[in-house]
């Protein structure tokens, strides 16, 4: 040991002699503020040791509100839409799908659009491809059902004398037709496997040509929208740019699916409004959460997961902490609505053909 260590060591001692001498004296001079300062510190320490345990119950107590409130909106909301002024514009829900798998989650759609929102108008696109007795069950569900032509790569390869090279998904531009429904000032277009789980009619009055969310949640990177829910004013003028410019752009061996041509249509030209991540929750749970996404990857459409128990159904009582969990609530909904629309014999006899 060389002498600068000895003379630290010996520092060192000597602070620790007098600080104990000063704890003494404390303690017998004011023995109540020293016992009361011991444990004031003994909380602080506490506490910053328990700091992220304390962030996670604040967290999962308004994640249980949320919940609740969820449950109240699908009880109440209809109470709620006949005190509320609304302005005088008229607006619609819209969704599209090319067969019969898609029309089971519209079913769900319509019955939590039935319940949670003050506006009733609800539009489907279809194809041929969707089956008589499924149209009738949208139908029955209230929705207004538009037989329209599927417009995807191969029509627009057709319609410019193209061969038909097959790119894209079948039917994927079909909801461009409703650019064109200029009766209507607002639409809020939602896709089938959409899950709303609030009152989400605010979206109809923003001043905006078009809104839709941001692909990621705060904290990430990702310039794009996702355009599985969006709210758009229909417009001829917009309707004939976006077909211009999809034709223009569906050249030899490109083909741009719909969501990058709305993307160059309204983000380009700074037409977009974008909309929080709580409106299309995707991939991973994130709250708030206003409306849930089965897109991508996280679990199958929760029509394709296995139906919960009855006693599961009546059971859980949230918070929504997992996917499994949305696909509990999905399927409790969609039981709901069956019996609500009187569908469960549509139900039976398509489930084993979707
Ligand atoms: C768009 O709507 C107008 C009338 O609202 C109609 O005359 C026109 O044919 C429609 N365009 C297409 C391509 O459907």
């Amino acid at each position: 040991m060389n002498k600068f260590d000895v003379g630290i060591l010996l520092r060192f001692a000597k602070a620790c002699v007098v600080f104990i001498i000063f704890l003494f004296g404390f303690y017998i001079v004011l023995p109540t503020t020293f016992q009361y300062t011991f444990s004031y510190i003994r909380l602080i320490v506490t506490m910053v040791y328990n700091d992220e345990q304390r962030h996670e119950v604040e967290e999962k107590l308004s994640w249980q509100q949320e919940f609740y409130l969820q449950e109240m909106e699908m009880l109440f909301n209809q109470q709620i839409c006949a005190k509320r002024q609304h302005p005088h514009l008229n607006v619609a829900w819209l969704t599209a799908m090319m067969n019969d798998n898609y029309a089971v989650g519209a079913i769900y759609l319509a019955y939590v659009i039935k319940k949670l929102s003050c506006h009733h108008k609800m539009i489907a696109l279809v194809s041929d491809g969707v089956t008589k007795k499924s149209q009738d069950a949208l139908k029955k569900a209230g929705y207004e059902v538009r037989n329209v032509e599927p417009l995807d790569c191969d029509w627009m390869d057709r319609r410019k004398g193209n061969i038909e090279r097959h790119l894209g998904l079948p039917g994927t531009h079909m909801r461009f037709h409703a650019w064109n429904y200029t009766e209507y000032d607002s639409i809020v277009y939602l896709d089938p496997d959409v899950m709303p789980l609030n009152n989400i009619d605010e979206l109809f009055w923003l001043d905006a040509e078009m809104a839709a969310s941001y692909c990621a949640r705060p904290g990430i990177l990702d310039p794009c929208f996702n355009a599985g829910l969006l709210m758009f004013k229909p417009s001829s003028k917009s309707y004939n740019e976006i077909m211009n410019m999809w034709s223009h752009l569906s050249t030899g061996t490109n083909c741009p699916n719909d969501q990058v041509l709305l993307w160059h249509y309204y983000a380009d030209n700074n037409k977009w409004l974008p909309l929080p991540y709580a409106y299309n929750v995707r991939r991973y749970l994130y709250h708030p959460m206003k409306v849930y996404h089965f897109a991508c990857c996280l679990t199958k459409k929760p029509w394709k997961m296995p139906q919960p128990t009855d006693i599961e159904l009546q059971t859980f009582k949230g918070p929504l902490t997992e996917p499994n969990e949305v696909v509990l609530l999905w399927w409790k909904h969609f039981k709901d609505a069956l019996v609500y629309f009187e569908l469960n014999n549509w139900y039976e006899e398509i489930k084993n053909t979707i």
